[in-house]
């Protein structure tokens, strides 16, 4: 679903892509005329990440109640992921967790979009595994069906590239961020220095939630606040997830990180309820970890502003802002 202003931040956006400048200027909306570039961001339509969330929560639902890493419920949500993505042309690697997982955790997903500088990668990572205890659906099904959206925007899109994106669904993050430090880990110090950013999101539609980024004020995390400072959400540092998510596995080897988040266990404040509405007092989520972590503990406007924030920060990053022309077919 398209969020208010957002043709304005595009076109302004492009403008200063183009001017070389890395942040929007105060007066964004005073600006004109827009240009019009075919590397505008797409919007990317929540009902499609819901309708991701609806086969993660009923892949859940066969398989005992839950995606845990060494499940069938996992290497089904797995062989969702991967099929959604190799029907839309891409190539999909599973990589056995073959150190440090827990013992019988399936795979991670790796899938790349190969186009752009390889030496510039730019990378979109959501762990794909949940708790025992629950469907996952918020923690994380919401930052799974953000990445695979906008991995299929991306291809149905084909945008000029002038960097490499490749995305990533961990396995065994709930167990220690497992997945994600084996991939870093598996990885050659050329191979880990080609990567420019990861970007991570781990609970992007929290129910009570409120707007927080990784590593706010980074170089990384500049269009992903840009996004949002242009809905006016006025978004706070992450506090509460630092070091807690599979950001933390490539922050450890020195690569820039950033990322989405709604909240998890921890309380609004009153401050933040009256800036962005919900409870004072109550937890961003209180579903989380549990068993009703369901499609309905997911705040469809959170979700949009998310996805459309991802799909901003990959165009911005990694989509050429000169050339006309489209991927080769
Ligand atoms: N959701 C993560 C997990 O348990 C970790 C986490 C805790 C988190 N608090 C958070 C992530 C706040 C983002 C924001 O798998
Ligand atoms: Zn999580």
């Amino acid at each position: 679903m398209r969020a208010a202003r957002r043709t304005t931040l595009t076109g302004l956006a492009l403008v200063t892509a183009a001017a070389g400048l890395a942040a929007l200027p105060p007066d964004a909306e005073a600006a004109s005329p827009a240009p019009t570039l075919t590397t505008a961001a797409p919007d990317i339509d929540v009902a499609r990440v819901q309708a991701h969330l609806t086969e993660l929560n009923a892949i859940a639902s066969r398989n005992g109640g839950n995606r845990r890493s060494t499940g069938q419920g996992y290497r089904d949500s797995v062989a969702y992921v991967k099929g959604r993505l190799q029907a839309a042309g891409y190539t999909v690697t599973e990589q056995a967790c073959t150190s440090g997982c827990t013992r019988g955790a399936g795979p991670n997903l790796i899938a790349e979009w190969p186009y752009g500088d390889a030496s510039k990668v730019y990378m979109f990572g959501a762990h794909l595994d949940g708790v025992s205890a629950g469907p996952g659906i918020n923690d994380n099904g919401s930052g799974s069906a953000t990445l695979l959206e906008v991995a299929l925007k991306l291809a149905e899109t084909r945008p000029s590239m002038a960097a490499r994106v490749r995305f990533g669904w961990w396995t065994d993050e709930e167990q220690g961020l497992n997945g994600s430090d084996f991939y870093v880990r598996s990885l050659t110090s050329a191979q880990r220095s080609a990567i420019k950013a990861y970007y991570n999101f781990d609970m992007v539609a929290s129910p009570n939630g409120g707007y927080f980024i990784n590593h706010i004020n980074s170089t990384a995390a500049a269009p992903m606040k840009a996004y949002w400072d242009s809905l006016s959400l006025r978004p706070e540092e992450n506090t509460e997830g630092a070091g807690r998510s599979d950001d933390y596995s490539f922050e450890a080897y020195g690569i820039p990180t950033s990322g989405y988040a709604m909240g998890a266990s921890a309380r609004k404040t009153s401050t933040q309820a009256a800036k962005w509405g919900g409870t004072a007092g109550a937890a961003y989520d209180r579903c989380y970890h549990s068993s009703c972590d369901t499609t309905t503990n997911i705040n469809a406007t959170g979700l949009n502003r998310s996805a459309d924030g991802v799909a901003y920060t990959l165009w911005q990053q990694a989509v050429s802002a000169t050339a006309l022309n489209r991927a080769p077919r």
